[in-house]
């Protein structure tokens, strides 16, 4: 792990690593080349040792890939938009949905995330780096407002509290004419016991939000509204795609109570 890297920034690298294992594959949910090759020069010693190469955190990917479908949809019909990709850490959507030159894309992490990104993606056109807190609302006056927005916030929603959460979406849904937020979100009895979580504990952080019903989150603006809510623990391309031990394991532990919808995956519009 790259020593500039602090709490939840480093929250980026075992979701990269989850990527990089699933294009190994046969057949692969993503097949992205490019975060096999930044999460090499991340950890060069990412898949050694006992579980190095285990698939268990392909749910990630299957995350992934409902947040690429919902972005390909949205801007096929809006290839206008402006999209922001929040908390983009070293993820590489923007090369996997590949949008038209008619789309503007930014992504934005913390400026040593961003650092590293410059470091082991390539430049694009039609491409911009955000180097701030999403909380510091001023990296807004950066972007066009005239035009539709997509706002993608995978894996970071739990990082932020829930009024900064509230001021970001509403602030946004004033902003621009019309949009998708595309989002997802940790259950209450998740983001509560996330202080004990080893992964997070490791990293020095933890979640502080969570929601057992997050379409309520349309509640917060008139304008919004709940579309809809991609599965991710029992998700069918998991049970296609994943060995047969993942498989195995995710079943079992979709029977454990509150387990299924432990992370939500949901997207609105305005
Ligand atoms: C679990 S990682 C997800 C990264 C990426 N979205 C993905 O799915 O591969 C969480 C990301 O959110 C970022 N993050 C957390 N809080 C943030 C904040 N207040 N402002 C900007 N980025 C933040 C972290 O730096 C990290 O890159």
């Amino acid at each position: 792990m790259d020593a500039e890297l602090v709490g939840a920034q480093q929250t980026l690298s075992p979701v990269l690593r989850a990527k990089a294992l699933d294009n190994r594959l046969p057949d692969p949910i993503l097949g992205d080349k490019y975060a096999e090759q930044a999460m090499r020069r991340l950890d060069p010693d990412y898949d050694t040792g006992r579980f190095g190469t285990s698939q268990m955190g392909l749910v990630a990917v299957v995350r992934a890939k409902a947040h690429d479908d919902w972005a390909r949809t949205f801007l096929d019909d809006h290839p206008d938009a402006v999209v922001l990709h929040l908390g983009c850490g070293l993820d590489a959507r923007v090369y996997r949905v590949d949008p038209p030159p008619t789309v503007a894309w930014y992504d934005l992490d913390y400026p040593s995330v961003i650092k590293l990104r410059q470091q082991f993606l390539p430049p694009r056109e039609h491409y911009t780096l955000i180097s701030s807190s999403v909380t510091d609302l001023s990296w807004l006056d950066q972007v066009p407002r005239d035009r539709p927005v997509l706002i993608i916030a995978e894996g970071l929603v739990p990082y932020l509290t829930e009024s900064d959460l509230r001021r970001l979406l509403t602030h946004a849904v004033e902003a621009f004419p019309t949009g998708q937020i595309q989002l997802d979100t940790v259950a209450v009895w998740a983001w509560r016991t996330s202080k004990w979580h080893p992964t997070l504990r490791k990293y020095g952080t933890q979640f502080h939000c969570g929601f057992d019903n997050p379409a309520t989150i349309a509640d917060w603006h008139p304008r919004l509204t709940y579309v809809d809510e991609a599965p991710m623990n029992d998700s069918p391309l998991l049970m296609t795609k994943a060995p047969a031990n993942v498989r195995r394991m995710y079943r079992a532990l979709n029977l454990l109570p509150g387990m299924k919808r432990s992370t939500r995956i949901i997207r609105f519009r305005f």
